[in-house]
């Protein structure tokens, strides 16, 4: 059979497919390796719930400003009690709201356009790093466990097509309070 198979495979010029040991062994270890990414990506989106930056909606960059839009009043919306919402807006070359002030231990949504040009949005010490595109909606979550301040800064060299001049100025700040601040400022 095999003299066959063999004699066959000279006669159409194929090669005699040989899989050495070693050939073999380091086959098993790849796919062993393909499994194993898959399955701690899978415990990592699913079990832990880490989240990639994604595209939440496409948004049409010229009705922001429409009184319907919640970009149109862009800031932080309290949705139950440690629970917040951010929708923010980059533009050349500056973010809107500038500053966000948050009791510590805040979870907070952000919702993040662009109205001009690509930018980014990246928050120091937290899991926030994302690209915001115009024409759609870029969001990811985090909790502030710690007070103090955190630099928002943009990482994209946005102003694309025109001068870039402004870029390493676009920054914000995201001011976490601890408990006896926020009570003395009520
Ligand atoms: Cu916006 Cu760089």
């Amino acid at each position: 059979m095999s003299t066959h198979e063999h004699s066959a495979a000279e006669q159409s010029g194929l090669p005699d497919i040989h899989i050495d040991r070693y050939e073999g062994l380091w086959i098993r270890i790849s796919l062993l390796t393909v499994v194993v990414f898959t399955v701690a990506v899978g415990i990592s989106s699913f079990a832990w719930g880490i989240q990639l930056p994604g595209a939440y909606q496409r948004i049409d960059p010229k009705t922001l400003n429409d009184p319907s839009s919640p970009f149109a009043t862009p800031g932080l919306r309290e949705l139950a009690p440690g629970k917040y919402e951010a929708y923010m807006t980059a533009q050349v070359w500056s973010f809107t709201p500038a500053e966000i002030r948050l009791p510590v231990g805040a979870e907070v949504t952000f919702y993040v356009t662009a109205r001009d040009v690509l930018h980014g949005f990246k928050i120091a010490e937290t899991n926030i790093n994302m690209m915001v595109v115009p024409g759609q909606v870029s969001t990811l979550k985090a909790v502030f466990e710690k007070p103090g301040t955190y630099n928002l800064i943009c990482h994209e060299y946005c102003g694309a097509g025109g001068p870039t001049i402004g870029h390493h100025t676009m920054y914000g700040q995201i001011i976490v309070e601890g408990v006896e601040e926020t009570a003395a400022t009520q």
